[in-house]
C-alpha cells in the first residue's frame, strides 16, 4: 500500500513540479519521501533556492509562511493544516508592539518559530542555528528576544548581551529533563550528550552540546570516535540521526519528547495535497513585506 502511495506521489511531483521538504522531526514515513531534509534555516533557504512551482512543507505552520514569505510566487503546501507551533503561539503582534513600546529604541529578535503577524513587526528573525551570531552582531549591548525563553538565556550566557525575555517555550523541549539524562549518561558513560537549546537551562547544563538539529548532525560527525549520543530534542531527530550514521547508538534523552504536531503530516496527506494542491499557505501581503525586512535582516547580518 505504502509503496503504492510513494509511486503516486513521485508521478505527482514530476507532473505538477513539486518538491518536498521536510523538517528532522517528521515521521520516519515521511523522512523517507524527502527531497530535501533539514532544520528551519536549512528548508527555508532551500525554499527560496530551489525554483520548483510547488513546495510540500513537511513541518509546522510557521514554517511553511516562512517559505512562502520568501517565495510568494510559488504554491507552499502543508499536508495537515492543524499542525502548528504552541512556543509560536506564545506571543502575538500586539505582545510585541507593547514590548517595542515598553523599550523603545531596543532591536527586537523574533525566533523563526513566530507567526508571519510577529515576524511583520520583529527587527531580526533568527533560528536556533544562528541566534547567537545574530544577536552577537546586532550593534546594541540590549536586545528583545522572543518567545522563547530558554533559547533567549543560552544566547544571553554565549552573548554576554542584556536579554530582555519573553515567557515562551517549547512544550515538547520541557519533557526533557536533567534527572533522566544523568541516568542515562550513568548508563553509558562513554556517550556525549546533544541538547537543543529551547530545553530547560538544568539541561542545558548538564550537555556536552548544546546545538539545534543541523549542529547535531556536524557534532556527531566531528566526534565519530564515539559509539553512543543522548539526543535532547524531539525523538524524530533520532531517526534521522540513524539514517545518516547506522552505526551509531543514537538515544533519546526522553521518550516523552514527541512534538503532537509534527506528527500530524504522513504520507497520505502529502499525496492528498499534491493531488488536490491543497492545503495552500499564504500571508496577507502588507504583512509579508514587512515579515520579509526581519528575515532579509537575518541573511544580511549572518553574511557580514
Ligand atoms: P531546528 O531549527 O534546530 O531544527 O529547530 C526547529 C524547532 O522547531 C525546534 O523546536
Amino acid at each position: 500500500m505504502s509503496e503504492q502511495i510513494i509511486e503516486r506521489i513521485n508521478t505527482l511531483k514530476k507532473e505538477k513540479d513539486a518538491v518536498i521538504l521536510v523538517h528532522n522531526y517528521q515521521l520516519s514515513e515521511v523522512q523517507d519521501i524527502a527531497d530535501y531534509l533539514g532544520d528551519s534555516l536549512d528548508l527555508s533557504t532551500k525554499a527560496k533556492e530551489l525554483s520548483n512551482k510547488v513546495v510540500v512543507f513537511c513541518g509546522v505552520h510557521f514554517m511553511a509562511e516562512t517559505a512562502y514569505i520568501l517565495s510568494p510566487q510559488k504554491v507552499i503546501l502543508l499536508p495537515d493544516l492543524e499542525s502548528g507551533c504552541p512556543l509560536a503561539n506564545m506571543i502575538t503582534r500586539e505582545d510585541v508592539l507593547n514590548l517595542k513600546k515598553r523599550y523603545p529604541d531596543i532591536p527586537v529578535v523574533g525566533y523563526i518559530n513566530t507567526s508571519a503577524e510577529v515576524k511583520s513587526e520583529i527587527d531580526y528573525c533568527c533560528t536556533s542555528a544562528n541566534a547567537v551570531e545574530v544577536v552577537s552582531k546586532i550593534p546594541s549591548d540590549k536586545i528583545i528576544f522572543v518567545p522563547d525563553k530558554y533559547l533567549g538565556s543560552y544566547v544571553q550566557r554565549m552573548t554576554k548581551k542584556n536579554i530582555i525575555l519573553w515567557h515562551g517555550y517549547c512544550p515538547t523541549h520541557l519533557k526533557i529533563i536533567k534527572e533522566d539524562i544523568i541516568k542515562l549518561k550513568q548508563q553509558y558513560p562513554q556517550s556525549k550528550v546533544m541538547v537543543h537549546p529551547e530545553c530547560s537551562l538544568e539541561v542545558q547544563d548538564v550537555a556536552d552540546v548544546i546545538v539545534g538539529t543541523s549542529g547535531m548532525i556536524r557534532y556527531v560527525r566531528q566526534n565519530l570516535e564515539v559509539e553512543t549520543f543522548i539526543v535532547g530534542t524531539e525523538i524524530g531527530m533520532c531517526y534521522r540521526l540513524k539514517k545518516l550514521f547506522p552505526e551509531k547508538n543514537f538515544i533519546p534523552a526522553s521518550e516523552y519528547a514527541v512534538c503532537p504536531n509534527m506528527k500530524k503530516n504522513s504520507i497520505d496527506k502529502v499525496l492528498y495535497c499534491l493531488e488536490n494542491l491543497e492545503p495552500k499557505i499564504t500571508v496577507k501581503e502588507e504583512i509579508r513585506i514587512k515579515a520579509l525586512r526581519a528575515i532579509e535582516n537575518m541573511y544580511k547580518i549572518t553574511k557580514q
